[in-house]
């Protein structure tokens, strides 16, 4: 018996335009049987015309999950739970587990002398602290301390833990992973350190301050791994070269004033799969809309205001977390006369760039604005 066939007929030259006859259901039913299918019943829909994202526009707003996420700590411990965290679930990729795209991410709560176990795993993550005092994490030896607004890279297949001195206070921070993309490459290996601890083997803070230094690199130099050697990128310098930046720059139409944090050693992003650029808003600043391949999470450093994606309006303020999935048009807009907005941004961007996949568009029309749907 034929089974029901979704038609994706397009009346188009060049494209497949197939009209079902008996004699062609028979054959696609012979076909099924040793397990193969005609091209031209299904090519329309596996190559659109352009990118169709799965993912849709959502924002997570701080105020709403903070409570949420902080009485995890009282529900599980880190012991049961591996990682204690409540991960973006977007609701075009709940079968990923994805909060755009190929991205993974989620918010962590750490209470005071906490630690979670140390392992290792072939997906790379990126951590962005939120709030609290005295969180860190330790990354093949390297012990780094970590404030708001700073991040740490957790880079494919390094030993790290995370935790938070006895003297701190309740910490959150944003993870952020290629586990759905490493999982659709069928990579991805897990281990949990033998010793569920790993021995802190250099000076605190060591690597920004070896591999942080404006226009210095060390002379011992020597690394060769695909990531970044400065796991630690922190907020104040970032803020400081962002103004820098502002006073001698337009900026992009599309972003404001943004730069990409690289790997010291190449110049390029700070893991092959996952890049991560902050951008300034100025007082006012509204963008134009544009269009590019590749999943971005932004998350809401400081300041408020909201963005257009796809025709509608998006608001946000300071923690929020926002995606805008792959070729949807985008715009933001700083809610404030006064102070600046800075967006953190967590993409794949390398891998769109590497494989020569990433396309942009500017919007022509309405002089850059997208009309409101
Ligand atoms: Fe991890
Ligand atoms: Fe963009």
């Amino acid at each position: 018996m034929a089974r029901e066939r979704e038609s994706y007929r397009e009346d188009v030259i060049g494209r497949a335009n197939v009209a079902d006859t008996p004699e062609l259901l028979a054959y696609y039913e012979e076909l099924n049987t040793l397990d193969a299918a005609a091209l031209w019943t299904i090519a329309n829909r596996i190559e659109p015309w352009e990118p169709v994202s799965a993912s849709v526009p959502v924002v997570w707003r701080y105020r709403d999950l903070r409570e949420h996420v902080l009485r995890s700590i009282e529900l599980v411990t880190p012991e049961m739970a591996g990682r204690r965290v409540v991960y973006l679930n977007n609701p075009g990729r709940t079968d990923v587990a994805a909060a755009v795209g190929w991205i993974y991410a989620g918010l962590q709560a750490m209470k005071p002398g906490e630690v979670a176990s140390a392992h290792r795993h072939s997906a790379a993550a990126i951590r962005l602290i939120m709030e609290g005092e005295g969180a860190y994490t330790v990354v093949d030896g390297h012990k780094m301390t970590l404030g708001e607004n700073d991040f740490v890279l957790t880079p494919n297949g390094t030993w790290h833990e995370h935790g938070v001195e006895a003297t701190g206070s309740p910490c959150i921070w944003q993870d952020g992973l290629d586990i759905p993309f490493v999982n659709a490459m069928e990579a991805n290996f897990y281990e949990v350190h033998p010793d569920l601890r790993q021995a802190v083997a250099f000076e605190v803070d060591d690597t920004t301050r070896t591999w942080g230094n404006p226009g210095l690199t060390p002379g011992s130099g020597g690394w060769n791994r695909g990531y970044s050697p400065m796991f630690k990128y922190e907020w104040q310098p970032t803020l400081e070269a962002l103004r820098k930046y502002a006073r001698c720059t337009e900026g992009s139409p599309f972003d404001g004033v943004l730069m990409e944090y690289v790997n010291p050693v190449t110049n390029g992003p700070v893991m092959p799969t996952l890049g991560a650029s902050m951008q300034m808003l100025r007082p006012g600043e509204h963008t134009s809309a544009h269009r590019h391949t590749g999943s971005f999470l932004y998350h809401v450093a400081t300041g408020s205001g909201h963005s257009i994606i796809n025709a509608k309006r998006y608001d946000w303020s300071e923690h929020d977390i926002f995606c805008v999935p792959s070729w949807a048009w985008h715009e933001h807009a700083n809610g404030s006369q006064s102070d600046e907005a800075f967006l953190f941004c967590l993409s794949d961007l390398p891998v769109m760039r590497a494989l020569g996949l990433y396309r942009e568009q500017a919007l022509g029309d309405n002089a850059g604005r997208q009309p409101l749907a």
